[in-house]
């Protein structure tokens, strides 16, 4: 088998580079762990910025995103007992988040690969890549019980932190950052009503909680806790008693619902500074983890696939190679960009015996700063609802 780009991985980067080359003219397959089932079902995360909802509508994915995703022109900030509300719409010129769940992204990319006769082969096992540094990089993987080997011009890892493209760069090579923070989320989806008509960040003396939303009948709720804590400790009164303490007003309760999903993300970043390694260029969370606070997750992953279709457009139109060996630089930007917010807001919500009455007092003076002061909110709306997708990058080059 042969083909222009080898894409490991049908998670929102590779499906979306696949996509975007497509719309380029330029041919890839897609070779996939998970099968096409537990992709479209597994509840992640929801948060689409505003490059991200423009690159969807731009290359013509985007109507069950504007039918179904719920605009919010705006986050709230909660404590010491009051809600404080940022308004992206008003702060950076009419620009808004919309939750849209990631795996609805996911289906829309897959219908429009599959509608394109695009190659994905779901259920793919003992994946690997050879010869990154060669012409004909390939990747050898076995499918129904068979096995096979995908001969390409270049191979885009897309498969996540654990997948085998990032382990497949000599370690000597590798630059990489990680960084632990002290805080884990326990994550419950309920049936239950909507809390409120946008995301609600709460800081609390018994911890950070945030209330998200899926859909108008599903919820996503956050409540911060140990990192090595254990989903069994967390009974769903334990979960409900916890959300009424840090997220109830004097004049304000949540509504409970029944939960049915629980489980514990751990607070990481981690950067891998080596993107491209000969033919390879990896994307995605195969890159970087960003901690959960910025919702920058699938945006960024979306970013870096932008930047690499246009490289591989440039090379494939004309051999001009000066935005893939840019790729790195060019994503890293961001990725520094999206890590340097993330860990602002984790810095200023979560509260635990790790941090210090001063940084504390820290905290509190840095929310009081952001819900007053039109700089500093700007600042928190601009890094919210865009920061990571170009919404504007050449978008004719895709459609031509
Ligand atoms: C989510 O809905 O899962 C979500 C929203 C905002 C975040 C993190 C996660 O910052």
């Amino acid at each position: 088998m042969r083909t222009q780009v080898g894409i490991i991985g049908a998670g929102p980067a590779g499906l979306m580079l696949s996509h975007l080359l497509h719309l380029q003219g330029i041919d890839s397959v897609i070779i996939e762990r998970k099968t096409r089932e537990k992709i479209e079902t597994t509840i992640r995360a929801g948060v689409l910025e505003h490059g991200t909802q423009e690159l969807m509508k731009n290359t013509g994915i985007g109507d069950r995103m504007m039918e179904y995703g719920e605009p919010h022109n705006g986050v709230v900030f909660q404590f010491n007992g009051k809600r404080h509300r940022i308004d992206f719409s008003k702060l950076t010129d009419g620009k808004q988040i919309t939750v849209y769940p990631q795996h609805e992204v996911l289906k829309d990319l897959i219908a429009a690969r599959l509608d394109a006769e695009g190659t994905i082969f779901f259920g793919a096992e003992n994946v690997s890549l050879h010869d990154i540094c060669e012409n004909e990089p390939k990747i050898h993987f076995e499918h129904n019980g068979e096995s096979h080997e995908l001969v390409c011009d270049f191979i885009a890892g897309c498969d996540g932190y654990h997948g085998p493209s990032r382990k497949a760069i000599p370690s000597k090579v590798l630059k990489e950052h990680t960084f632990h923070h002290p805080f884990g989320w326990l994550g419950v989806l309920a049936k239950a009503p909507q809390a409120n008509d946008e995301l609600i960040y709460a800081h609390h003396e018994k911890g950070f909680a945030l209330l998200s939303t899926r859909t108008p009948e599903v919820q996503r709720y956050y409540l911060q806790v140990d990192p090595s804590d254990h989903v069994d400790n967390w009974s769903d009164k334990r979960i409900w008693s916890e959300l009424h303490e840090r997220v109830d007003l004097d004049d304000w309760k949540l509504e409970e619902g029944s939960i049915f999903q629980k489980d514990i993300v751990s607070m990481k970043s981690y950067i891998c500074e080596t993107m491209q390694y000969g033919n390879l260029f990896i994307a995605g969370d195969a890159a970087h983890i960003v901690p959960p606070t910025g919702a920058k997750g699938l945006n960024l992953a979306i970013g870096d696939v932008q930047a690499l279709s246009m490289g591989l457009s440039a090379y494939y139109e004309n051999g001009n190679t000066k935005l893939l060996d840019s790729y790195s630089e060019t994503c890293l930007k961001k990725v520094w960009k999206a890590q340097r917010f993330a860990s602002q807001m984790t810095n200023m919500l979560h509260y635990n015996e790790s941090v210090s009455d001063f940084e504390y007092g820290v905290q509190l003076s840095e929310l009081e700063y952001i819900s007053s002061s039109a700089a500093a909110s700007t600042t928190i709306a601009e890094n919210y609802a865009d920061l990571t997708v170009e919404a504007s990058a050449v978008m004719e080059s895709y459609l031509r």
